[in-house]
């Protein structure tokens, strides 16, 4: 499937829209609601980058001061369940698209159960889960255009405690790994990691919520 947007790169670079989402027709995501063998791929693959991530994120924030971390986007629940893990008074919720909130349930199970978490298929453009005091969008806000991230923003804001926090957790553009992702992000989206400094800019005129401080994970 990556090929076919590849091979239509030239798109990208003229429009700036997405190659891939040109050369399938349609939003990849909604080309992943029709086509779960497509999907399936995709979220293996999200799992095992977000597999190494889920270690980094946890040691570089103090999840144990919050009460329920709303996962925005949070995939097959890897990065949530890992945090549920090591932090026991934190309850959780995931919010994904139906076709990945069901494929969610074997990692977010045991949580689940014991009624620390639960999962909300929707939309996250059109609303997000109240009832957080931090928001999570890892992996998310790259690969919304403009105008999608402002409508997630405006959600979060909407739904967030007000004391709440919006955390946002994406590859560092700074580094050679990051401006791999950022060219491949422009190909399958048209969009493209946002520069630290481009940050505040959105979030703070968009939704109000200030940029307080950033934190990189330990080297190893
Ligand atoms: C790049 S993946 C990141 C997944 C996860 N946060 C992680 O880092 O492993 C982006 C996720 O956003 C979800 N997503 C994209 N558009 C969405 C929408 N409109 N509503 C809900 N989820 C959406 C996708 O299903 C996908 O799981």
């Amino acid at each position: 499937m990556g090929t076919r947007g590849w091979a239509n790169l030239r798109h990208a670079l003229e429009t700036s829209e997405g190659a891939l989402d040109d050369a399938l027709g349609m939003e990849v995501f909604a080309h992943f609601q029709q086509h779960p063998g497509d999907a399936a791929m995709f979220d293996a693959a999200m799992s095992s980058v977000s597999r190494q991530e889920a270690i980094a994120i946890r040691e570089a924030y103090d999840f144990s001061q919050f009460d329920t971390l709303i996962d925005v986007g949070g995939g097959r629940g890897l990065v949530l369940a890992s945090l549920l893990e090591t932090n026991f008074n934190l309850c959780g919720v995931l919010c994904e698209l139906p076709n990945v909130a069901e494929s969610a349930h074997p990692l977010l199970g045991r949580y689940l159960t014991d009624g620390r978490c639960r999962i909300e298929a929707g939309d996250l453009c059109t609303a997000v889960p109240t009832g957080g005091d931090a928001y999570l969008l890892k992996r998310v806000f790259v690969v919304l255009d403009d105008d999608r991230a402002r409508r997630v923003l405006r959600n979060c804001r909407d739904a967030i405690a007000g004391d709440g926090r919006l955390l946002v957790a994406e590859p560092d553009p700074s580094t050679l790994y990051g401006r791999l992702y950022d060219v491949f992000m422009l190909m399958a989206h048209g969009t493209g990691l946002r520069a630290e400094a481009e940050m505040p800019r959105t979030s703070e005129r968009v939704s109000a919520i200030p940029i307080e401080s950033t934190a990189r994970p330990k080297k190893t």
